[in-house]
């Protein structure tokens, strides 16, 4: 396929870089982003107007059926960040470091993001704070933009003892200040926090402002929001979390959904703390 069809597949608009999404965050514009895995959903998410597009490692349960994200592997990451890749013509690609990928070593941690950004992610996401700060400024001296990811960080899902809210007392809301704080220092540009409640989200921003803060099931107080694709298409088996809503029922045909959840998110409606927050 070439180039300009591609673009034409995001309907003509321009790539979203990392400079775009820095000044809709000081203009407190809502940032949206969505999971994806594959060629065709990428390409009628980004004609939607998505604004970023995350390969996550939940790919190990919606798309492989497992219990975790645990057993995700590096070549599963590679393979499905080229598939989005290959489509994805304006939003702001971001791929997860997949469990055992960057936990040994610096030397591994740069070696597994470099596979990523090959393969054509723009930003890698690293679940974690405290030993994961001196492996972010690594990577971020290597030019590698790099998006943290704190609260409910899945990879971590038997330590935590399941899928649990977090920042609940004010010991632990402390420390994911003190570790939002100290990802940034390191070099992050952006933070996804998850399964927090909404104030805890807040008090990360406001605590620190520089960086761009992207939540999902945190409430309305970041500067974007982020679902899992299955979840906000209602095709998720299982349990679906209070968080989520499902915009294929309102929007109509998958890209009516995409569209609905991206115009949603930059207007303010979604989420609605009443009713997905905690
Ligand atoms: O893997 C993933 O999809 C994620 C999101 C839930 C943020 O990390």
């Amino acid at each position: 396929m070439s180039s300009h069809v591609v673009r034409d597949a995001a309907n003509g608009r321009k790539p979203v870089t990392l400079f775009t999404l820095q000044e809709m965050h000081r203009a407190s514009i809502p940032i949206s982003m969505l999971t994806c895995y594959d060629a065709s959903f990428t390409e009628a998410m980004d004609a939607a107007g998505v604004d970023c597009i995350l390969v996550g490692d939940s790919l190990g349960m919606v798309v492989q059926g497992q219990a975790s994200t645990l057993p995700v592997s590096l070549q599963d990451m590679v393979y499905h960040t080229q598939c989005v890749a290959r489509r994805c013509a304006a939003a702001w690609l971001i791929s997860d470091l997949p469990f055992g990928s960057y936990g040994e070593s610096v030397a591994q941690a740069v070696h597994s993001a470099s596979e990523l950004m090959k393969a054509g992610a723009k930003m890698v996401k690293i679940e974690g704070g405290g030993w994961t700060a001196p492996v972010v400024r690594a990577l971020t001296e290597r030019g590698i933009p790099i998006c943290a990811h704190l609260g409910l960080t899945p990879q971590s899902v038997h330590a935590l003892g399941g899928f649990r809210i977090q920042g609940r007392t004010d010991q632990q809301a402390a420390l994911l200040i003190e570790h939002a704080r100290e990802l940034y220092e390191a070099g992050a540009t952006m933070l996804v926090l998850e399964l927090m409640p909404t104030a805890i989200a807040a008090q990360v921003r406001q605590a620190v402002p520089g960086i761009i803060t992207i939540g999902i099931g945190a409430g309305n107080a970041t500067s974007g929001q982020v679902l899992v694709m299955h979840d906000m298409l209602g095709v998720t088996c299982g349990r679906v979390p209070k968080f989520v809503r499902n915009f294929l029922a309102d929007g109509g045909s998958v890209q009516g959904a995409f569209k609905l959840y991206a115009d949603s998110v930059r207007e303010g409606s979604f989420p609605d703390p009443q009713v997905h927050g905690y």
